[in-house]
């Protein structure tokens, strides 16, 4: 066995007949952060609960710091969750709440106290353990579920899309706070999102998922700069994405050369709306669209490769609808991918 802190080994996980998630290897270190980033129903709800003990596996095998856990049950895990919808109980108190599963442990007096108190007080709401969930904003009810999960110490902490009901500033408060949280105790924690720009802030790793399986895993840096496949580099910003065949460029009516050969091994190239060279090149477009972004400006082009999406600083002149540019995708700045499908 390997020393990983949790290991998922051929996991195939399915509902009656609908296989969900099929072979799925992953190995998590103590104390990462990981994020599962994937599109709406790539099973990562589903991945989350077969950890946690809520779905039996089909087959495939699930250990956790040394031990086979695949069919030991839930609360025997020791694995907390926290789902979007964080269910707290509207007549208890903070301290209350937090309280509650160490009192089913049958933990009381000092050292119940001890650690409720200072799992509140992780989350900055020492001020707030008389209050009741109703008297709370979104953030600080959220921050209550972190506690209630934390304070049980887990082995692991899985939150699913925890933070997708906050308003966008209470979430990069919440994001920050995880964050410090998870540095500070040290809990392994897998994170699930469909939010792209929440999954590079946050985690050491991410997880990309794609129908069930995994597309990618790899640092942010990793994953915003290297993607491997056609839909990581869609999935990350690279709006202009091409199959190669025989190192040209596959459009939908031609292969079209560039300047130098592509590489060997790809088998597509992609590229980031800014890195389109607009002005000069060996390619001609025509203006379809053109939005203002602050501090660049976007533009679609209809060209013979098919639409291009290309930003530019917005200090440089300006393009109207219907004229005629020159453009290069230059190689350099390619992402080059192994996988185009
Ligand atoms: N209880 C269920 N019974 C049958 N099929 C299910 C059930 N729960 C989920 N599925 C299916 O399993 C697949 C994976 O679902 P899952 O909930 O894991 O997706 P997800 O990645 O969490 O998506 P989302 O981002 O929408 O939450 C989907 O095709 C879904 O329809
Ligand atoms: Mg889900």
């Amino acid at each position: 066995m390997s020393d990983a802190y949790l290991q998922l080994d051929k996991l195939t996980l399915a509902y009656g007949d609908t296989v969900a998630v099929k072979d799925l290897d992953l190995t998590i270190e103590k104390g990462e952060l990981v994020a599962l980033l994937g599109p709406s129903g790539c099973g990562k709800t589903t991945t989350m609960r077969s950890i946690a003990g809520l779905l039996n596996p089909a087959s495939g095998r699930i250990t956790l710091d040394g031990a086979d856990i695949t069919r030991v049950s839930a609360n025997k895990r020791n694995v907390g969750l926290v789902f979007q919808s964080y269910a707290l109980f509207p007549h208890l108190t903070v301290y209350e709440n937090v309280a509650f599963g160490l009192r089913l442990k049958g933990i009381n007096g000092r050292e119940l106290d001890d650690r409720v108190t200072a799992s509140i007080k992780s989350v900055g709401l020492a001020s707030f353990a008389a209050r009741k969930p109703g008297e709370l904003s979104g953030g600080q009810q959220q921050r209550v579920a972190l506690a209630r999960s934390m304070v049980m110490e887990p082995k692991v902490l899985l939150l699913d899309e925890p933070l997708s009901n906050l308003d966008a500033r209470l979430r990069l408060e919440m994001r920050a706070e995880l964050q410090r949280v998870q540095k500070e105790t040290g809990v392994t924690m897998i994170f699930v999102t469909h939010d792209q720009i929440e999954a590079l802030a946050l985690a050491d790793r991410i997880v990309v998922m794609l129908d069930g399986g995994i597309e990618q895993i790899g640092t942010p840096e990793d994953i915003y700069n290297k993607p491997v496949s056609a839909f990581v580099a869609d999935f990350v910003g690279f709006e202009n994405v091409f199959a190669l065949e025989n190192g040209k460029l596959a459009t939908s009516n031609s292969l079209v050369e560039l300047s130098a050969p592509a590489p060997q091994a790809a088998k597509g190239l992609a590229w980031r709306p800014r890195m389109v060279i607009l002005g000069s090149g060996p390619f001609q477009g025509t203006v379809r669209g053109t939005s203002f972004a602050g501090n660049v400006r976007e533009y679609l082009l209809d060209t013979p490769l098919g639409p291009i999406k290309a930003e530019v600083d917005a200090a440089e002149p300006s393009h109207a609808i219907g004229a005629t540019l020159a453009f290069d995708l230059p190689l350099a700045a390619a992402a080059p991918l192994s996988r185009y499908r």
